[in-house]
């Protein structure tokens, strides 16, 4: 704050999240598992008495400035979008903004499929609702109802037609849980994650090439399925229907969507196993998912792959995934704790030899969703 020459008054903050099970299953109203991480972004900062918002960026080294009365696209990609696009959602809901001075700063890889937007998006609610709207109450918002806005954020503002699952989990996570989120009617309940195990975040340091329109190009296969198949949506064909009718779609269709209608029963097998604390059996539907996600859905990469084979050898490793969009990104193991050092190690020798490339690894815990407080 000390470049606004002011005092910060409130400190907002929203988490980074891996999904353990549940992939593209979102937007085909299914139901996902994933768990916030403990890695923030961060905002401090101090409402201002007039309708302007001006944020400094500590990672990419910029500012920028917008006012409330008139919110215009930044250019492409660019990081404040995620900003905006939440302070014209809000506004457009009907809540009376307040402006605010805030530097943001973020410790969640960035563009690494850890979901670093939400986590921007989920803050900067997080500030405005701190910052309240001039000079009266801060703003009341229930969980489920920021991550909506937040994700109309991004699919109207800034154009990217994500399902609900990453603004959820960053404003509904909780610390030691996964949380099981139904996407059709948005029910969700927290699960406590097993003792003894370790959820180990693999980043493949590939670049995800093609991901926006590959993401969309799935989704409109996985309607185009729905619609072949007279569904509302895949979440509505159950797998007994599916092998009935799969011959009356095209095959690359048929496939997209056996992924989807099987990952769906596998997440909530996985609910099951994470109730019964039977780790080995949800660390089996972990690497049925990874294979279905390269072989069905096909939005791994070899550098995925080359990850959740090597964690899939190290013994005390119950299962391993991509998780998030794919394309490249991170991968996800499930380790007993004693095993994490094998694992580790296993990665940072292996991986590089069969990719070129250097992986970074964190050992993550399952952390809370987002809140603000005043200083
Ligand atoms: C991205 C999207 C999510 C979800 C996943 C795939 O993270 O933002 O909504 O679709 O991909 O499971």
């Amino acid at each position: 704050m000390q470049t606004f020459g002011r005092q910060p008054a409130f400190v907002a903050r929203a988490p980074g999240r891996v999904n353990l099970i549940g992939e593209h299953t979102d937007y085909n109203d299914g139901f996902v598992l994933p768990m916030a991480i403990d890695r923030d972004v961060t905002i401090i900062g101090a409402s201002r008495d007039d309708r302007v918002v001006r944020l400094r960026s500590v990672n990419f080294g910029d500012e920028t400035s917008f006012a409330l009365d008139r919110i215009e696209k930044a250019h492409d990609g660019a990081w404040s979008n995620y900003a905006r696009g939440v302070a014209d959602v809000l506004q457009r809901a009907g809540f009376a903004l307040c402006g605010f001075d805030g530097v943001i700063y973020g410790e969640v890889p960035i563009g690494s499929g850890l979901s670093s937007s939400a986590a921007i998006e989920m803050a900067t609610l997080m500030a405005f609702a701190a910052a309240g709207a001039g000079g009266s109450a801060p703003l009341a918002l229930d969980g489920a109802q920021a991550a909506r806005l937040a994700q109309r954020a991004e699919n109207e503002f800034v154009g990217v037609n994500c399902g609900i699952m990453d603004q959820f989990i960053a404003s509904l996570g909780k610390a030691g849980h996964a949380l099981f989120i139904d996407c059709r009617s948005l029910a969700y309940e927290l699960t406590p994650m097993p003792k003894g195990v370790t959820v180990l975040v693999v980043d493949t340091s590939a670049p995800r090439s093609l991901a926006a329109s590959a993401y969309n190009e799935r989704r409109a296969q996985c309607e185009a399925a729905a619609r072949l198949l007279g569904a509302p949506a895949l979440r509505d064909v159950s797998a007994e229907t599916f092998e009935r009718r799969r011959g009356e779609l095209p095959d690359l269709i048929a496939r997209r969507a056996a992924h989807v209608i099987y990952e769906n029963r596998r997440v909530l097998d996985a609910v099951a196993a994470l109730r019964a604390s039977d780790v080995a059996t949800f660390g089996r539907l972990m690497n049925q998912s990874h294979a279905s996600l390269r072989d069905a859905y096909e939005v791994s990469s070899k550098e995925l792959d080359a990850v959740v084979e090597i964690a899939q050898r190290v013994p005390g490793v119950y299962g391993a995934r991509m998780t998030g969009a794919g394309f490249g990104g991170c991968a996800i193991a499930l380790v007993d704790d004693a095993q994490v050092g094998a694992l580790t190690q296993a990665v940072l020798h292996e991986y590089p030899r069969r990719t070129g490339r250097a992986p970074k690894v964190y050992a993550c815990v399952a952390s809370n969703g987002a809140s603000w407080r005043t200083l």
